[in-house]
């Protein structure tokens, strides 16, 4: 176990469990209380181009990028100033996400490790977009931001977790079958825009009229706090077919508004009823479809509706860094230092919280 004992420590952080391949170098400072960041490097190398012709991610294509651009990558942190003998430790992502990429960076990682006789510590990817909150410019005080509700939005998971402080948290719900990114870059595909979809959505989405066609709001009235988008993706595949059939002309931008709408409105609903169980003082938005600009706009609305006494409104805190980025894995490899957590250091594709 390695002892949290100093008062600042400089880290390098690697992710690679999916699609873009990232490294950060950082000081970190402050402990529990006051968790801080100074951001020293930061560099993402992004495979879209790779897998756009493939309509989503290639794991063999995903594995051979990542190695490729591993080495280039710790270049440029070098370059940029990072002295390796000057690390108190390396973190990297072990899950979840797809194995042969995440052993990419695992076996990168284990490298510099031994050439510089560095501590290694595995971190959790999830973990990593929760605590992406903490390096954003808005810095939260962790004083005043519990007990949150925070929504972890990504391609691969959805999940609302009930948060006491910074380290005590407890899953409340998940979705039951496809994550909200998946839906979005399903849909996506569907309406001909290219992958990734969430982005492509959210653009033409702006043409469109998010009241245009009723999607079904999935599990929106039940009683947990899980979700489902598979029906809502399956009623989108029937509209276009019997429009089709129909000989119905479509209007691609209505569908991607009304259907972002959908998304928005079962997301906004359940996170808003659980902040009034649980007297939450914040909501956190993390993952990467909370760059959604709409969705940030519409959650900022319903909480000012839902909340008109500014006293008693929660705090909307959203990461500045939502897509997968390394600024996050060092956050949470630095939270996994200060409490002495450790995972095995082999990949985990279904890791979870
Ligand atoms: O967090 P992330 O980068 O990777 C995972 O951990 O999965 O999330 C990627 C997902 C993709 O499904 C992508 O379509 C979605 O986030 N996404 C968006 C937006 N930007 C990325 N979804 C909706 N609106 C966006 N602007
Ligand atoms: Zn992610």
């Amino acid at each position: 176990m390695i002892l949290a004992n100093k008062e600042k420590v400089n880290i390098l952080s690697i992710e690679t469990s999916c699609d873009e391949t990232a490294l950060s170098f950082v000081t970190a400072s402050g402990g529990l209380k006051k968790p801080t960041f100074v951001v020293h490097g930061d560099v993402v190398a992004s495979q879209i181009k790779l897998h756009q012709p493939f309509g989503g991610v290639v794991p063999a294509l995903a594995k051979r990028a990542h190695i490729e651009h591993l080495p280039l990558l710790f270049k440029e942190i070098v370059d940029g100033g990072m002295r390796p003998e000057e690390l108190d430790f390396i973190t990297v992502t072990v899950g979840p996400g797809l194995e042969p990429a995440l052993w990419t960076g695992i076996e990168f990682a284990k490298q510099l490790a031994e050439q510089y006789n560095k501590p290694l510590i595995g971190t959790n990817h999830l973990e990593g977009h929760l605590y992406s909150i903490l390096v954003s410019k808005e810095k939260p005080d962790p004083k005043k931001i519990f007990p949150a509700i925070a929504l972890i939005v990504s391609g691969g998971h959805t999940l609302l977790l009930q948060m006491d402080d910074l380290t005590h948290f407890k899953k409340i719900g998940e979705t039951v079958d496809d994550a909200v990114g998946e839906a979005f870059d399903k849909v996506a595909r569907m309406i001909d825009l290219p992958y990734p979809g969430g982005p492509e959505i959210e653009r033409l989405a702006k043409e469109g009229n998010p009241m245009a066609i009723n999607f079904p709001r999935p599990m929106v009235g039940h009683k947990n706090y899980n979700f489902s988008f598979s029906g809502l993706k399956t009623s989108v595949l029937y509209y276009l077919r019997d429009s089709a059939k129909a000989k119905k002309d479509i209007v691609k931008a209505d569908i991607a508004a009304s259907f972002q709408r959908a998304v928005s409105d079962v997301l906004i609903k359940k996170t808003l009823r659980a902040v009034e169980e649980f007297d939450a003082k914040s909501i956190m938005i993390s993952g990467g479809v909370s760059a959604n600009r709409t969705l940030r706009a519409e959650f900022a609305a319903s909480i000012e509706k839902r909340f008109p006494i500014k006293k008693d409104r929660p705090e909307l805190l959203v990461s500045e860094f939502s897509t997968d980025n390394a600024l996050m894995i060092a956050a949470s490899g630095y939270m996994d230092y200060l409490r002495g957590k450790e995972y095995k250091i082999e990949a985990d594709g279904n890791l979870n919280l």
